[in-house]
């Protein structure tokens, strides 16, 4: 579905990524596991159009994606939560998950579906929707993240470093909402970036494993 062709990436001068090609297909969930300032977040930054390549190509189902600018690749079905998980604060939580499909020109009902449907994968989620997005602890916020990029990443899901720092019994609802999600959307794609791979537990059925830059060879986890 998407496929990644020797894409190198710069940032500030210094080559981030190297050469990396791999194919993310459809229903499965895959982790990109890799220490800190292996380029974890710039391949996902890449995916989303958001960091320039310097060589390679990204094509969705066979379209190149340099050319659909970052800001219309969420109309593609691709949803990503970014590290920084950022909640706009003078909205509401609901707000802010619906405002991505009101983006997209989605109709209220189809929204709602959505919506309902992050709700049934994050049920964590439905007390929350009407505080402020400011009003969340981290662990709260990385959880209306993932919901609001569920609301747009309908065939593929690109979750960076989700549980970082969530206390354990976060931890195991997020790692229920994804085996949830796997079950209810078995055509979706979910990419999951992590530093330390135990936290990952035994959610991947794959595992690519990224060294300053580049894919080295990862047993399948
Ligand atoms: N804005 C920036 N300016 C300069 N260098 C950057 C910038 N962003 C990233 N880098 C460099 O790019 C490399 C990869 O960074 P990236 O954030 O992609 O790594 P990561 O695997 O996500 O790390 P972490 O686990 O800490 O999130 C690092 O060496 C980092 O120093
Ligand atoms: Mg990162």
């Amino acid at each position: 579905m998407l496929k990644i062709d020797h894409v190198s990436a710069s940032i500030a001068g210094n080559t981030v990524l190297r050469g990396i090609s791999t194919e993310f297909n459809a229903g499965q969930l895959l982790a990109v596991v890799g220490r800190n300032g292996a380029g974890k977040t710039t391949l996902l930054r890449a995916m989303m159009g958001l960091v320039p390549l310097s060589a390679g190509t990204i094509a969705m189902n066979g379209d190149d994606l340099s050319r659909v600018p970052a800001h219309r690749r969420t109309s593609l079905g691709i949803g990503y939560a970014p590290e920084d998980r950022v909640m706009y604060p003078t909205f509401s939580v609901e707000e802010n998950l619906r405002l991505p499909c009101d983006v997209l020109g989605l109709d209220v009902t189809e929204i709602d579906q959505r919506l309902a449907r992050v709700l049934e994968v994050v049920p964590q989620l439905r007390e929350m929707l009407p505080r402020s997005g400011s009003a969340l602890s981290g662990g709260q916020g990385k959880m209306a993240a993932l919901g609001r990029a569920l609301m747009v990443g309908t065939r593929l899901v690109l979750l960076d470093e989700p549980f970082q720092g969530l206390a354990p019994v976060l931890a195991n609802q997020y790692a229920e909402s994804l085996r949830r999600l796997h079950e209810i959307s078995p055509e979706l794609c979910i990419v999951v970036t992590e530093s330390n791979r135990s936290l990952l537990r035994d959610l991947p059925d794959a595992t690519l494993i990224l060294e300053r830059g580049e894919l080295v060879e990862g047993e399948d986890s």
